[in-house]
């Protein structure tokens, strides 16, 4: 294989910046925009004129020169998505979540393991300079005691986006969940408890949460918070600190630029990143390179079947929590 070519479905705000990448890589070349709303007259000039704007992904299936599709279209379309391209003999790059259960997710691993595909999945976080140095360093420290992820989204979504996003637990915390997976491995939480409320009320009409505080506590004692929004007045919020026996790493927010401005008044500094575009502007670059690299090296996963369903039960159980307003036992039901 030359150059791997590829066809994006759903141009959003995920299919633009995985379109920015596509763009900027020498070993893709892009041939089909699968979009039931034709996009060509928003996109810049950059775009090769033979790029074919459709509104179903079967034309492009149907094209044996096509290599792999990235699915960045609307969650309740993944799974479908995913599994016609497989079967069709396509690489795939997908948006989370794969599907609606882990039953959606084995069968999404299993067929690209059975057709030796890759599959990999857009948790960039994992792409993130900085949550990199951060799990090289957190068993530096003796062993971690607790874990505080602050995750607050900005700006808020469309309420039709919402409306389908699954609900916050899968749409926005599933990568703070995955975060904890990366950093921990795979280690099964002992229990998850939920304190949320939606103070949107468009988002308590959906109905979904807007504001959640999750516990998790792991068997060895350890204890994690993650608090998220789906706003932020002062821009896209990501912390995480980790208190352990002998230390503490903390991963800060990015800022625009590193000025600090100290006056009687007290400091000022530039605000961090407005959003995820601009926050993880490389990470989603790094993503699709390292899925051309799989294709190229016969490397089917970049993320496990296993830590995927992991992090889709703990949102599960979060779910459960939020309703049920009391602490889950959580039992992990796959595993082998
Ligand atoms: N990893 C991340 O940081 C990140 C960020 C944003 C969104 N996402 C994920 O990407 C997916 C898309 O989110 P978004 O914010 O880009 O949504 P969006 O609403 O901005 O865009 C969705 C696009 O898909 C198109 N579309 C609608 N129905 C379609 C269909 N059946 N087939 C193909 N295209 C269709 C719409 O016309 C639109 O262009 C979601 O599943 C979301 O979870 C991930």
């Amino acid at each position: 294989m030359d150059k791997i070519s590829i066809c994006i479905v759903g141009l959003g705000r995920a299919g633009r910046f995985h379109l920015d990448s596509i763009l900027k890589l020498n070993q893709f070349e892009l041939l089909y925009i699968v979009d039931p709303v034709n996009k060509r007259k928003d996109i810049n000039n950059d775009l090769p004129e033979n790029v074919v704007f459709t509104a179903s992904l079967d034309e492009a299936i149907s094209n044996p020169n096509l290599d792999a599709v990235i699915v960045s279209s609307p969650t309740q379309s993944h799974y479908d998505y995913i599994i016609q391209a497989l079967e069709n003999g396509k690489h795939v790059f997908t948006e989370k979540p794969l599907g609606k259960s882990s039953e959606d997710i084995i069968k999404c691993f299993d067929l690209a393991s059975d057709k030796n595909l890759a599959l990999y999945v857009g948790f960039q976080r994992r792409y993130d300079v900085n949550f990199n140095e951060l799990k090289a360093q957190i068993n530096q420290f003796g062993a971690p005691r607790m874990i505080k992820i602050s995750s607050r989204d900005n700006p808020k979504p469309s309420i039709e986006y919402l409306k389908n996003s699954g609900n916050i637990f899968h749409d926005m915390l599933i990568h703070d969940f995955d975060m904890l997976i990366y950093l921990l491995g795979e280690r099964i939480p002992e229990s998850v408890y939920v304190l949320s409320h939606a103070y949107d009320p468009e988002i308590a009409a959906i109905p979904d949460f807007d504001t959640v505080v999750v516990s998790i506590k792991y068997a060895d004692g350890l204890m994690c918070t993650i608090d998220t929004s789906r706003t932020s007045p002062y821009g896209y919020d990501q912390r995480i600190e980790i208190f352990a026996e002998e230390g503490m790493v903390i991963a800060e927010n990015q800022r625009n630029n590193t000025v600090e401005i100290h006056t009687e008044t007290g400091k000022q500094q530039a605000p961090a990143n407005y959003s995820f575009p601009t926050r993880y502007a490389d990470c989603y670059l790094k993503e699709i390179i390292h899925f051309g690299e799989g294709i190229y090296h016969g490397e089917n996963f970049n993320i496990t079947k296993r830590e995927c369903i992991l992090a889709h039960q703990i949102a599960e159980s979060c779910h459960e929590s939020a309703q049920k307003n009391t602490a889950i036992n959580f039992k992990f039901w796959y595993d082998h």
